[in-house]
């Protein structure tokens, strides 16, 4: 009798078999936790002055600087792939200290928006809102003394999240990292009867030096110093926690964490503190990466994206900020 006891234990061990569940593609699509679908997506858009251009960019293979008829064309694309949203960058053909064409009313963006509003209306439309692009020195904000002024790049922002939405952009997304932009954006807009208008607010936005192909598209490139006085230090996790506590504070009414990968525990814990949606932002230097190692066969490129927008979702994004939008789409 002993024997038969210790011959039954023996049998069935392990008794725990995770791998029952991983046995065919069927049953593991049954379990999988986390699926991706084209909905999950923003697709970014960099749009430049003139007619017919269609320039890629050396850093980013795959994407492009688009004027605007070439924008609509790829606007149109995404919404037939079920991608529901698309983020907006302008690239003027002229800057100044104060980036004024970020805020003018006929500037690269804002007409953008009109002409993508008016071919594809459902198309959720973001306007990124930063003045980057469009001061000659680079910088997100307006300088005094060789530093980005704060309270003085307020109403700039202000001004270009009005004529953005003016323009018919469905959400406002300042990108800039100012203290109080929020606040001075939310008020601008309801002041402006635009109180339906959401805030998308780059929330926690890290000093990453995985921007660095985006610089080159958006030629954004900071002309001397960088962006450690306003862009958070990647050391820092409570401090996100904090800026996003501020955000929701001062209206926010969705989330960003920018890049995704390095920082998927802040995405995470974001996800856990507030009960906003959250999005994050695969960026430029994430995509590159893929590219360059897909390029050299390395690793599979379609593998490791899918792999890498799972991981964000997983994480705890709702939506996902990147530039494999399009290409993800198709495979799914
Ligand atoms: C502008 C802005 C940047 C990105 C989005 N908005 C660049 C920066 O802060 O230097 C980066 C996006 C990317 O790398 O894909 N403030
Ligand atoms: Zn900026």
């Amino acid at each position: 009798r002993l024997q038969t006891v210790y011959t039954v234990i023996t049998m069935a061990f392990p008794t725990h078999r995770p791998r029952r569940l991983r046995r065919s593609p069927v049953l593991r699509d049954m379990v999988r936790e986390t699926t991706l679908e084209p909905a999950d997506f923003i697709y970014p858009l960099f749009v430049v002055e003139g007619r017919d251009v269609r320039r890629p960019i050396t850093s980013m293979p795959g994407v492009f600087n688009l004027s605007i008829e070439h924008a609509v064309a790829e606007a149109k694309q995404a919404k037939a792939l079920g991608v529901p949203s698309v983020i907006l960058f302008g690239i003027p053909d002229h800057k100044d200290a104060r980036g004024t064409q970020g805020y003018a009313r006929e500037g690269i963006v804002q007409r953008a928006i009109r002409a993508i509003k008016d071919a594809v209306p459902e198309l959720q439309i973001v306007a990124d809102v930063c003045l980057c692009e469009y001061t000659d020195h680079g910088h997100c904000g307006v300088l005094e003394g060789g530093h980005v002024a704060n309270d003085a790049t307020l109403p700039l922002l202000a001004q270009m999240a009005v004529t953005c939405a003016q323009a018919g952009a469905d959400i406002i997304a300042p990108s800039d990292m100012m203290d109080g932009r929020i606040h001075s954006i939310r008020k601008a807009l309801d002041e402006c009867s635009l109180v339906d208008t959401p805030i998308l607010s780059y929330a926690a936005k890290y000093a990453s030096g995985f921007y660095g192909p985006f610089r080159e598209a958006a030629q954004s490139a900071p002309q001397f110093g960088d962006r450690r006085g306003y862009q958070m230090d990647p050391g820092n996790a409570r401090e996100a926690l904090k800026e996003v506590g501020l955000d929701v504070e001062e209206g926010a009414d969705m989330i960003m964490v920018k890049p995704a990968l390095s920082y998927l525990d802040i995405i995470h814990r974001v996800k856990e503190r507030v009960d906003l949606p959250v999005v994050a932002y695969n960026v430029s230097g994430e995509y590159s990466m893929v590219k360059a190692a897909a390029q050299n066969n390395w690793v599979d490129g379609d593998r490791v994206m899918m792999e890498i927008l799972t991981s964000i979702k997983r994480a705890g994004a709702d939506l996902i900020i990147t530039y494999h939008a399009l290409e993800a789409s198709k495979l799914l």
